[in-house]
């Protein structure tokens, strides 16, 4: 697999104004606007930016930058491979600069820069000044600009700190342990940024939050926060309206007598909601909430949130959706790739809640273990993809600086996503973290203030974790979230959890990973190793699915990511059912064939047939594993008949499509080829072949999107695979490929 990114000729912006899209040419910003105090203008400054090593002075405005290298956002400060990363290589200070001009207009109201996430501190100069700064990489940071733009060109640097720093969570002390946390995290702007201008008064936050949803009160509370640089007299209205793809189907407005200067908040109730479609993990439809506010009886600023009407709840007896009892199913997510380190554009963020909702049937994920990108999220409500998001942290409470930010995280990553139907729980506490009672009293506190509507929660692991008396636990007010990484009793025994505790909606947040079965799970690896991943998978997700009182589980992990620390294999963690390349690995296969086979049939052996230097010579043995959603496989070899399965019922009883078991021993000399018949109902409902003979193989070549948008960021993945002539995927081949690229995109 490689990836391509698009870039066009001479640079373009994309320039969103109001609710149309104009370009323009690059040099100025803010050329198309603005009548008087009114409209909002927002664009990405993706392109241009200059980047190097900071040096002293490289952050004032006459700072020599011609031999600054061009770059595009998202970006990593370092190149980095797909494996090998050296922590060293990004631990420095460094400086983004980019020079723009701002026409009177952008000047007249209020202006703002947000970035996404830059890792690990940034702090932000316009012209010189300092107007902005902040650590921690994971959430936004945002700057004023008001005053401070000149006519003509313009300087903005960003100094980017990508030190480790103990300060700033997930950091902690690097003595005495080594390699202190389990994931790299290299520097850079990593994440977009944007430039808006607002008028002087403007809607600062509309949160919209859904109130018995399935009773007779049911509405939506649109709580509006203005902010306003100075004071407003006059009549000032704000209204909401909800529509759901189509016309408005309810509206609600309420009077201000003026606004005072700074912030003002009022509360709105959309009622009439009857007609409104609740968002599901089936049918996640979304309701696009506008609010708008008048001054003098002119409209000066418009907010729009998407968001979805949908009641969940955890309780002692397991999690409900809208009333209906859903088994919480799904994997944990880093978000680290090969070569970008965290540098993805949208796009390849939204693939990732496509792999795990679409491809791995998942109804879960679990951001671990800091707050991810919004494409994700946004991806994550599109596709019904519920979402346990977290603050920064990894097993580790620092000093009392460091507990203050982990208070600021709770309060940014809250009101950054409470819009977002998909989440259903804050990670409030770090993870894997004991004790802390007056820290936690106070981060679970602030949530619970800033959205009453979901419970709070921490992994915890190990004993001492499972017997901890960790909440206050007001029923669905708090999740107690354990990380069962219970021993396996023998060798080849099912995978045990923990009961869950009384007395409290129990989730496990974490199993299996690197702790329980192999340490790793690589393709080179033996092939009854990568079996056995999709197998223990299977055994905690049956544990899970055989008692109502667990609300759910999220294994350990989707995808392999970069770390240094325990298990790491040259830098990388092989723990993912999908690697690191996004290319799901036979540990996938259970997650695979977890899916209605009205939507989708599906055949996948935990086993390459190859007979390769990873298999055996006497094929997959007499315990071959195969997962599919079919009701009878029947295999054969040459075209022989060689077995007729059922699923194993027996051993998973609570699976919805349990594996099959088969004998695939076949003698040291014979080659055959395989061919699994999965039958539903009587029926051949899917042929899958499989050719032992690499003589015919092929090389495919395939890319995740036929279009790339030209805007310099935008980013896929093109995948390279040896396929058998049938097209099932060989483990690896060996030789070399040349690869060359056409046009204006970047290899
Ligand atoms: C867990 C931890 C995860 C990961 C895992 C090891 O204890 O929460 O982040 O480090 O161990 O595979």
């Amino acid at each position: 697999m490689t990836g391509m990114s698009a870039r066009n000729g001479p640079t373009r912006r994309r320039f969103l104004i109001g609710l149309g899209v104009g370009v323009i040419g690059a040099t100025s910003l803010g050329a198309v606007l603005l009548d008087g105090d009114s409209p909002a203008v927002s664009t990405t400054l993706g392109a241009e930016w200059l980047f190097g090593r900071y040096t002293q002075g490289a952050a004032d405005p006459d700072f020599d930058d011609t031999g600054m290298a061009p770059v595009t956002l998202p970006h990593c400060v370092t190149d980095l491979s797909w494996q090998g990363w050296q922590p060293a290589d990004w631990e420095r200070l460094w400086v983004y600069r980019q020079h723009f001009d701002a026409p009177a207009d952008l000047r007249r109201g209020r202006a703002f820069l947000t970035f996404d996430g830059v890792l690990s501190t940034a702090t932000v100069y316009l012209n010189g000044r300092k107007v902005g700064g902040g650590g921690g990489g994971y959430l936004p940071l945002t700057c004023e600009l008001t005053g401070a733009l000149g006519v003509s060109d313009n300087v903005l640097a960003v100094r980017v700190d990508g030190r480790w720093n103990q300060d700033v969570p997930p950091d902690l002390p690097r003595f005495p342990k080594a390699s202190a946390i389990d994931f790299y995290q290299p520097a850079g702007i990593y994440r977009p940024m944007t430039v808006r201008t607002t008028p002087k008064a403007y809607l600062s936050d509309v949160f919209t939050r859904p109130v018995d949803v399935l009773g007779p009160g049911r509405s939506i509370t649109v709580r509006c926060t203005v902010d306003a640089a100075a004071q407003v007299a006059g009549q000032v209205r704000l209204t909401a309206t909800l529509s759901q793809g189509g016309p408005e189907l309810t509206a609600a407005s309420v009077e201000l007598a003026g606004l005072q200067r700074g912030t003002t908040t009022a509360t709105l109730t959309l009622t009439g909601l009857a007609q409104v479609k609740l968002w599901d993990v089936d049918d996640p439809a979304m309701c696009d909430v506008r609010v708008t506010l008048d001054v003098g009886g002119q409209q000066t600023h418009e907010y729009a949130v998407r968001t979805g009407l949908r009641d969940a709840s955890f309780t002692q007896g397991g999690f409900f959706l809208n009333g209906r009892r859903l088994k919480l199913f799904g994997l944990n997510r880093h978000q680290w790739y090969p070569f970008a380190g965290g540098a993805m554009p949208d796009r390849v963020q939204r693939r990732d809640a496509e792999i795990l909702k679409r491809d791995l049937n998942c109804n879960m994920v679990r951001c671990s273990h800091y707050p991810q990108a919004g494409a994700f999220l946004d991806a994550c409500d599109e596709l019904g993809l519920l979402v346990w998001e977290e603050v920064p942290g990894w097993d580790y409470v620092g000093d009392q600086v460091w507990r203050d930010r982990v208070v600021d995280d709770v309060r940014t990553m809250v009101t950054r996503d409470r819009n977002h139907p998909s989440i259903i729980v804050w990670g409030t506490r770090v993870n894997e973290t004991l004790g802390q009672v007056d820290l936690y009293d106070h981060t679970d506190e602030l949530a619970r203030q800033l959205d009453p509507s979901r419970p709070c929660s921490g992994a915890v692991s190990g004993e001492r974790g499972y017997l901890s008396a960790l909440y206050p636990m007001t029923n669905g007010s708090a999740v107690f979230a354990f990380n069962d990484y219970s021993k396996l009793p023998a060798p080849d025994a099912p995978a045990p959890l923990r009961p869950p505790r009384s007395g409290v909606p129990y989730l496990v947040s974490e199993a299996i990973g690197s702790l329980v079965g192999a340490p790793s799970y690589r393709r080179t690896d033996p092939v009854a190793a990568q079996q056995d991943q999709a197998t223990l998978h299977a055994w905690v997700h049956e544990r899970a699915a055989s008692d109502d009182r667990y609300c759910g589980l999220l294994a350990w992990c989707g995808f392999d990511y970069p770390s240094g620390w325990f298990h790491s294999v040259n830098g990388v963690k092989y723990v993912g059912v999908v690697d690191f390349f996004r290319i799901p690995k036979l540990g996938a296969a259970f997650y695979r064939a977890q899916v209605d086979p009205a939507k989708r049939v599906v055949i996948e052996p935990a086993f390459y047939w190859d007979f390769g230097p990873g298999s055996p010579q006497t094929g997959p043995g007499p315990a071959a594993v195969i997962w599919s959603n079919c009701d009878r496989l029947k295999l054969y070899l040459d075209g022989r008949p060689a077995a007729s399965v059922r699923p194993d019922h027996i051993g998973f009883p609570h699976l919805a499509y349990p594996p099959f078991i088969a004998n695939l021993r076949v003698r040291a000399d014979e080659r055959p080829e395989l061919r699994i018949d999965g039958y539903r109902d009587g029926e051949l409902a899917l042929r899958r072949l499989f050719s032992p003979d690499p003589t015919q193989d092929t090389l495919a070549c395939a890319a995740d999107d036929d279009i790339l948008a030209a805007d310099g960021q935008d980013t896929t993945r093109i995948e390279i695979r040896a396929l058998d002539r049938y097209g099932a995927a060989r483990p690896y081949v060996q030789g070399s490929l040349d690869l060359a690229l056409d046009g204006p995109g970047v290899l």
